[in-house]
């Protein structure tokens, strides 16, 4: 039996769509319940779901052998696991904006950037590469609101569609990287349950391939 952590929201369905055409089922009526915990058809696999920050928590600690997340929440967390798929789905870009009025705004203008995000890992890592110093305001989320309120100069945060952005009055300023959805695997289930991991992979792998 393998424990799999799935981050809820957007990427839920998506997740359970792949395993599904892996042939790794679950019932309907487990996924319309709130049960937090539920099973595979085949009983070889639980399910966890949860917030999708906390992925990697749960897979790094071993209490989940393997977990699907965004590479945006990986890069934020820089958390200590395989993570031997990449699969395509949620694709989107980490991205600076902000109000219209400030694109292409010198950086040195501002003494530091005030930058909301729920990536300050990312961000602080961007903005000091390139040698500008930063405050980072921590939001869980509507990052949007930061700058419209005069919260934040600019935001970092995750553009899909980019229509957030636009009836928000504010434009991607640069596109740092982007990000899809990830199998990531904890580096002792990864050696002491080899075969079911492995045969985990290459059904998931098998899946991607045959879309
Ligand atoms: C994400 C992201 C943007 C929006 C981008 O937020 O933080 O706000 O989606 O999508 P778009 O480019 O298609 O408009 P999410 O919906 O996860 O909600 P949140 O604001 O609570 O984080």
């Amino acid at each position: 039996m393998l424990t799999i952590a799935l981050a809820k929201g957007r990427m839920q369905d998506d997740a359970l769509a792949l395993f599904a055409r892996a042939g790794i089922i679950v019932a309907e009526e487990e996924l319309k319940s709130r049960k937090l915990a539920v099973q595979s058809a085949d009983q070889r696999f639980t399910f966890v779901f949860v917030k999708p920050g906390d992925v990697p928590t749960y897979v790094e600690y071993g209490v989940a052998d393997a977990g699907v997340c965004g590479r945006d929440v990986l890069l934020e967390a820089d958390s200590d696991v395989h993570e031997p798929l990449d699969l395509g789905f949620g694709y989107c870009k980490i991205a600076v904006a902000g109000r219209k009025e400030v694109v292409g705004q010198d950086y040195n203008l501002l003494a530091t950037v005030r930058v909301a995000t729920k990536y300050p890992k990312i961000a602080t890592e961007y903005f000091h590469q390139r040698g500008i110093p930063i405050e980072t305001i921590y939001l869980s989320g509507s990052v949007e609101l930061a700058p419209i309120l005069g919260l934040s100069d600019r935001i970092v945060d995750l553009v899909e569609t980019g229509r957030t952005l636009k009836e928000n009055g504010l434009e991607v300023i640069d596109v740092i990287t982007e990000t899809t959805a990830r199998l990531i695997v904890n580096r002792a289930s990864f050696h002491l349950k080899r075969d079911a991991v492995s045969t985990m992979i290459a059904e998931l792998s098998a899946a991607l391939h045959n879309q």
